[in-house]
């Protein structure tokens, strides 16, 4: 990585991948950073399934009818979960958990796109949790937050425009109501 804020400008969510493999060693790099993403009360509630194995990511690619579908084609997806026994903040703790997987992995020169779980339905009308733990053993317990797809981007995205960004989202010392118009 060259510095932290370029890497911010730019990240992109990529969905279309290449063939090649992420290499053991960029996996590993990738779930260290998950593993010391900082949590409340240090509970460490999340817990990370790694899915490289073709026949199971076509089947994760329809856990929802719209925005999974590229996970079929991603050479590594993990599924970012968390135990709301171990923490009562665990949606904050997964949420960072599955941003730093994201940005290790853009550091890396790897592309990666948030598939959102929690709160989703398949096609068929099941919840897509459920369709996720049923396909993975996952303990009913667990919350299915997300998958995160990576692989060697196909397609570079375009860098965040700087002189674009919502400023007026932005309120110093107190909150000034006024409807912003998006
Ligand atoms: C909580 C969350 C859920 C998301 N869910 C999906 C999803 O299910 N499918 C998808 O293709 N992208 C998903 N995204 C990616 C967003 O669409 C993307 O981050 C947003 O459009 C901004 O684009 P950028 O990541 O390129 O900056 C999700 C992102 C977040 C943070």
């Amino acid at each position: 990585m060259k510095d932290f804020s370029e890497l911010v400008i730019n990240r992109r969510s990529i969905r279309q991948f290449t063939e090649k493999l992420l290499s053991p060693e960029e996996i590993e790099i990738i779930l260290k950073a998950a593993l010391m993403s900082p949590s409340s009360k240090n509970s460490r509630p999340c817990r990370f399934v790694v899915v490289e194995e073709k026949e199971t990511l076509q089947k994760l690619s329809v856990c929802k009818p719209t925005g999974a579908a590229f996970i079929e084609h991603c050479s590594l997806a993990i599924v970012v979960l968390s135990d709301p026994l171990k923490s009562e903040a665990h949606i904050e703790d997964v949420a960072i958990a599955a941003t730093y997987i994201q940005l290790q992995a853009e550091d890396l020169g790897l592309g990666t796109c948030w598939v959102q779980i929690r709160g989703r339905e398949t096609e068929a009308g099941e919840d897509s949790e459920q369709y996720v733990r049923n396909l993975l053993e996952i303990p009913l317990q667990l919350t299915v937050a997300c998958i995160i797809a990576l692989g060697h981007k196909a397609k570079i995205g375009k860098p965040h425009d700087v002189e674009k960004l919502q400023w007026e989202k932005v309120f110093i010392d107190k909150y000034v109501y006024e409807p912003i118009d998006e």
